[in-house]
C-alpha cells in the first residue's frame, strides 16, 4: 500500500469556519452532537421522525441475528411518497425539485408537481407491463429528468431497481441484468457527451440476445436520434408512448421497512460484481440525515452533485437524498471541461448554486486548465464544497478552497462506500478542517482504525478501517451471496465489526487519514474496479495467455491499470497490439478503465496454488520492500 502520509503532513493548516457558516448552522456543536450519537439506536431513531410513515415502526434496530441487521422493525413506508408526494401538499408543490442541464446549455425544469405526475404516469405504465412489488427493472440510462422518474417510479410501486452505470460495456451489462433477473430493461436512444451523441441503444441490444429474463424494453427518446416505432423489436417499446394516457394518480405501496429497494452492483476482489442490497426505511433515514447535516440544506438551496447515478453517490445525492429533503436538485449530463473547462463553473454563476460536491479526480483535472476558468465567472453564491471517492491530495483541496470556495466555503470531505450507503466520516460545516482528512465519523457512527486481530492501532499508525456499530443505511446482505457478504464485511476483522476494506489511520485529533483500499481493487478516477475483472478481459483477448494487473498512481486519475502479460506464442507486444489491447479491454468494461501501461513478461510471481501474488509486482514496481515472500513459488 502506497504510504502518502508523508505529502499530507506538509500541510498543517487547519480551517476553521467563518461566522456566516457558523451562524446558518444547523448542527452547531460538533462535539455535543458526537456525544448524542454515541446512543446509537436512540440516535436513529429520533432521526426517522422526519418521515411519513404508514405505520410507525415497533422497534428501532433488531440485531439478534448479526450480521443480518433490522432497522425500524414493523415499520411501513414508501420513499417515494416521502421524496415527492409529501411536499405536493406544502408550499414546495411548485417548486423546482429537479433542474436538468446538459453540456450543450439546454435544460429542463421539473416542479414538485410535475414530477409527481410524471412519475405517476411511469409507475401505472410499468404496472400494465405486470411489474409488480419486488420485481426487478434494470436501468442504462444517461443522466436525464427519465432515470429519475424512473427509479422513482419503481419505489413508488416497490420494484428494485438495479442501475448499471451507462459507461459501462455489454459484457457488464448482461452480467448485471441477469444476476439481478430482471424483468424490464429501461434505455435510452444515446446520451451527450463532449459534443458527440454517444449510441446507447445498440449497447443494449447486444446484451438482450444474452439476457432472457427481460421481457419488456422501454426506450427513452433522448437525444432525438433516429429510430422509429418501426424500428422497434416486438418487446421494444418508447418511454413516451407508455406514458401516454395513463392517469396521474397512483398510490403508493406500503413497503416494509425492511423490503428491498435498490441493489447496486459494486465491484470487489474477484471477477463477479457484488450486488449491493439496500433496503427501505434505513437508506432513507440515513441519506437525508446525512445529506441535512453535512451540507446544512435549508429551503432556498440549489444543490448540486455531479455524480453519474450509475453510482451510488447520485443514487444517494443526485436523487434521494435532495427530494427527501424537499431541495433542488441540479442534475448534469456531460463533460466537466466541454464545451470549454469553464463549463461547470459557467452552471454554477448561471443557477446560482449555493451546495457543490464533486470527485477529487474532476478537481485535479480541471486545476490543470488553471484559475483562469473558474475566474471568469461570478461564484459567490456558493456556501459549501464537497469531495468524494477518493483522497482528496492536500494540493487539489488548497485549489478547490481558494479557486471554487473563494476562501469562504468549508469543504466536506465525505468517506463512505456503496456498501454504506450514505456518509460515514465526514466534517460538519462547524469542523475545523484539515486538508486531505475527512475528520471523524459522523454523530451516531462509530468508526475505528484497528490491527488484523480487531485491536485498536496507536495514534498515527496504519490499519484497518473499521465501523463498529450497525448504522441504518447499511448494506443488508449481497444478492443471492449471503457467504460472500458475510465472510468480505463480518469475517476479516475479528469482533463482528464492518470491515471496509481501506487503510486507515488516525492522528492526534482523532482525525481520520484515508490511505486507500486494502484489498484487490483499483480507484480509477474514484470509481471502483477489480484487478480480477481487468485481469480476465485481457485473457479473453486470443494474444493473452495471462494477465495481472496493480494500480499505478496517476497525477489526475488517483490511479490507472498497470497490466503484466504473458503472451501466447507469436504474438509480439509491438505498438498495433498494444492499441488493440487498450481497444479490447475498454470494449470489455467500458471507458472507466483507464490503461496507464502493458508490460510483456515472461513469468508472474504467484503462489504454490497458483495465486498471482500482485503485492510482489507492486513492490517490485514500486522499489519497495517485498515483504514476506515465502509463499512465493517462482
Ligand atoms: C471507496 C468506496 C461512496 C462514494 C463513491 C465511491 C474510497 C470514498 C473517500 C474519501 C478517501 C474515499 C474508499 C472507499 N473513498 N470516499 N472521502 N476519502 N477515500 O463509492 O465505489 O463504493 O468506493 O472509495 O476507498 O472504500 P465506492
Amino acid at each position: 500500500m502506497v504510504d502518502d502520509t508523508d505529502v499530507l503532513l506538509k500541510e498543517k493548516r487547519i480551517f476553521k469556519p467563518n461566522e456566516i457558516i457558523l451562524g446558518k448552522a444547523i448542527i452547531k456543536d460538533w462535539e455535543e452532537e458526537i456525544e448524542k450519537g454515541k446512543d446509537y439506536v436512540n440516535y436513529w431513531a429520533d432521526k426517522a421522525e422526519q418521515f411519513t410513515w404508514f405505520k410507525k415502526p415497533e422497534k428501532t434496530l433488531d440485531d439478534s441475528n448479526k450480521p443480518f441487521f433490522k432497522w425500524y422493525v414493523g415499520g411501513k413506508i414508501n420513499l417515494a411518497y416521502n421524496a415527492v408526494d409529501r411536499w405536493i401538499e406544502t408550499d414546495k408543490r411548485n417548486q423546482v425539485a429537479i433542474l436538468y442541464v446538459n453540456e450543450r446549455g439546454e435544460e429542463e425544469k421539473l416542479t414538485y408537481y410535475e414530477l409527481y405526475r410524471k412519475v405517476n404516469k411511469f409507475a401505472n405504465a410499468l404496472k400494465n407491463l405486470g411489474v409488480k412489488k419486488g420485481d426487478k427493472v434494470s436501468v442504462y440510462l444517461p443522466m436525464c429528468p427519465e432515470l429519475i422518474i424512473s427509479l422513482l417510479a419503481c419505489t413508488k410501486l416497490g420494484a428494485i431497481h438495479s442501475v448499471v452505470y451507462s459507461g459501462l460495456s455489454v459484457m457488464a451489462l448482461v452480467e448485471r441484468v441477469n444476476d439481478a433477473e430482471a424483468k424490464i430493461l429501461i434505455t435510452s436512444d444515446g446520451t451527450y457527451r463532449r459534443g458527440k451523441v454517444i449510441d446507447l441503444k445498440n449497447v443494449a441490444d447486444e446484451a438482450m440476445l444474452q439476457c432472457s429474463s427481460v421481457e419488456t424494453v422501454i426506450v427513452v427518446k433522448h437525444t432525438g436520434t433516429s429510430i422509429q416505432t418501426s424500428d422497434l423489436s416486438g418487446k421494444e417499446v418508447f418511454f413516451d408512448t407508455l406514458m401516454e394516457g395513463e392517469p396521474a394518480e397512483f398510490e403508493a405501496e406500503e413497503m416494509d421497512a425492511e423490503d428491498t429497494l435498490f441493489l447496486l452492483y459494486t465491484s470487489g476482489s474477484t471477477g463477479k460484481p457484488k450486488g449491493v442490497v439496500h433496503t427501505t426505511a434505513g437508506y432513507m433515514v440515513g441519506v437525508a440525515t446525512t445529506l441535512r447535516n453535512v451540507f446544512n440544506i435549508h429551503d432556498g438551496d440549489l444543490w448540486w452533485c455531479t455524480a453519474d447515478v450509475g453510482w451510488i453517490t447520485g443514487h444517494s445525492y443526485v436523487i434521494y437524498g435532495p427530494l427527501l429533503l424537499g431541495s433542488t436538485t441540479l442534475v448534469y449530463e456531460g463533460a466537466p471541461d466541454y464545451p470549454d473547462p469553464g463549463a461547470w463553473w459557467n452552471i454554477v454563476e448561471k443557477y446560482g448554486v449555493t451546495k457543490f460536491y464533486t470527485a477529487p479526480t474532476a478537481i485535479r483535472h480541471l486545476m490543470r486548465y488553471g484559475k483562469k476558468y473558474p475566474k471568469k465567472y461570478n461564484l459567490s453564491s456558493l456556501k459549501i464544497l464537497g469531495t468524494v471517492g477518493e483522497p482528496i491530495n492536500p494540493e487539489a483541496w488548497i485549489w478547490y478552497h481558494k479557486n471554487i470556495g473563494r476562501e469562504q466555503c468549508p469543504i466536506m470531505d465525505t468517506w463512505w462506500q456503496t456498501e454504506t450507503g450514505s456518509y460515514m466520516i465526514s466534517p460538519l460545516p462547524v469542523t475545523p478542517l484539515k486538508p486531505g482528512s475527512a475528520t471523524r465519523s459522523l454523530p451516531g457512527i462509530e468508526a475505528d482504525v484497528v490491527d488484523r486481530d480487531g485491536k485498536p492501532v496507536p495514534l498515527g499508525k496504519g490499519g484497518h478501517l473499521v465501523i463498529k456499530n450497525p448504522w441504518p443505511s447499511m448494506l443488508r446482505t449481497l444478492y443471492k451471496d449471503e457467504d460472500r457478504y458475510i465472510n468480505t464485511y463480518w469475517k476479516e476483522i475479528p469482533g463482528c465489526v464492518y470491515a471496509a476494506g481501506d487503510i486507515a489511520r488516525k492522528d492526534e485529533d482523532g482525525y481520520f487519514w484515508i490511505q486507500g483500499r486494502s484489498d484487490d481493487v483499483l480507484k480509477i478516477a474514484g470509481h471502483r474496479i477489480g484487478t480480477s475483472e481487468v485481469e480476465s478481459a485481457f485473457v479473453s483477448h486470443p494474444a493473452v495467455a495471462e494477465a495481472a494487473v496493480i494500480g499505478k498512481s496517476d497525477p489526475i486519475k488517483g490511479e490507472v491499470i498497470k497490466a503484466f502479460l504473458i503472451l501466447r506464442e507469436g504474438y509480439n507486444l509491438d505498438t498495433k497490439l498494444i492499441e488493440e489491447l487498450k481497444k479490447h479491454v475498454r470494449h470489455e468494461l467500458g471507458p472507466v478503465a483507464v490503461l496507464g501501461a502493458i508490460k510483456q513478461v515472461d513469468s508472474l510471481p504467484k503462489t504454490r496454488s497458483g495465486k498471482i501474488m500482485r503485492r510482489v509486482l507492486r513492490a517490485r514496481e514500486l522499489g519497495e520492500d517485498l515483504g514476506d515472500t515465502s509463499t512465493l513459488e517462482e
